[in-house]
């Protein structure tokens, strides 16, 4: 299995996924505001892969904080916060904030000494990392059921091990059903303007052996009316309780191209995926980044200097679209703010 995010005593080793396929590295970021950075600068993605990342640059950047308790709260208050400020959609990112927050907490009620606070923030960002893998692999389970026994499934970014701690979302569960024997390839939208179907998925897809079609973004309603394709499945960055799914730009519009087809659209995602608080998906923040993604594509210009850009990292696919959510604690199905509530009892 490929390495994604690994906790060492010098720091959280990471694949760095800007260079991916022409080069496998993993740098090690010895200090939080390393992790922090890393984190923005898409070095590890993937809303899953963002939260375990999170989680260990916390317990990285706790384990440098002063022996005083009160020094202690302020330092990992701010070390909190800047996890906060890297990256806005994926939820997963500020449940693992949370989780941190509350092991300190129990830490606190146990009245424990900081250098044990510091262990046991340790030992939880780990323990993050370990049960994403389990619930990517029981959501794979859950999911293999749904997917035809033959065809193409088509997918959109990357939803995989490298989105994840290992094995992935939607990828999982691809990988789950061809272990069920059935047999299925997989078309990869090629994700512009990252690039991360193209880069990501058709390496990782190509790495296990699975088959793959790359296909640019532009193409993926021909070959559905084409019938090529007998099913979707994407992966999430937030999903809100009416069942609305944020996840890479672009999905959307596939979502759509299925229903016209009848096709069937799956979302695979952890829990931590999942944002009851927020009703719809018109509360989802969309990350806006930089224009250079869109004009340059790996350094070269491709549009004229000074054009007017929009960067909408995520949209939002509105829950009539979505014919299942599938997660590591079942698979939910319409009305959402009924069946997705009901996988938290
Ligand atoms: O901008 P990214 O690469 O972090 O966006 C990733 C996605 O949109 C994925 O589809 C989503 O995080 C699900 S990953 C299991």
């Amino acid at each position: 299995m490929i390495k994604i995010v690994e906790w060492t005593d010098e720091g959280v080793v990471m694949i760095d996924q800007r260079v991916l396929p022409t080069e496998e590295i993993y740098p090690c970021y010895k200090t939080y505001p390393e992790v922090a950075k890393a984190i923005k600068d898409m070095v590890v993605r993937g809303a899953p892969a963002i939260g375990v990342a999170a989680a260990m640059g916390i317990a990285l950047g706790a384990k440098t904080l002063p022996d005083t308790l009160e020094a202690f709260d302020q330092g990992f208050e701010k070390i909190c916060q800047d996890f906060a400020e890297t990256r806005p959609t994926a939820v997963n990112l500020f449940w693992a904030i949370e989780k941190m927050k509350l092991t300190l907490e129990a830490c606190k009620r146990d009245k424990l000494s900081i250098n044990e606070i510091k262990e046991e923030l340790v030992k939880q960002a780990i323990a993050i990392h370990r049960a994403d893998i389990t619930a990517n692999e029981e959501m794979g389970r859950n999911g293999a059921a749904l997917m035809p026994n033959e065809g193409v499934v088509l997918t959109h970014c990357n939803a995989g091990a490298l989105a994840t701690a290992g094995y992935g979302t939607a990828l999982g569960v691809i990988r789950a059903a061809r272990s069920a024997g059935k047999n299925l390839a997989v078309y990869s939208d090629e994700t512009r303007p990252f690039l991360q179907g193209a880069r990501l998925t058709c390496w990782e897809l190509q790495k296990d052996e699975i088959p793959v079609t790359l296909i640019t973004d532009n193409m993926a309603g021909h070959f559905m009316k084409l019938g090529k394709i007998q099913a979707v499945i994407v992966g999430a960055d937030r999903i809100a309780a009416n069942g609305d799914v944020a996840n890479k730009i672009g999905t959307y519009m596939v979502a759509v191209l299925a229903k016209e087809n009848n096709i069937p659209f799956y979302v695979a995602a952890p829990l931590s995926t999942l944002d009851l608080k927020i009703k719809s998906g018109e509360q989802i923040p969309i990350e806006e980044r930089s224009s250079l993604e869109v004009t340059h594509i790996k350094g070269q210009q491709v549009a004229p200097i000074g054009v007017n850009v929009a960067n909408p990292a995520f949209d939002v696919t509105p829950n009539q679209y979505v014919k299942a959510i599938i997660t590591e604690k079942g698979v939910a199905y319409p009305p959402y703010t009924e069946t997705l509530a009901k996988l938290f009892e």
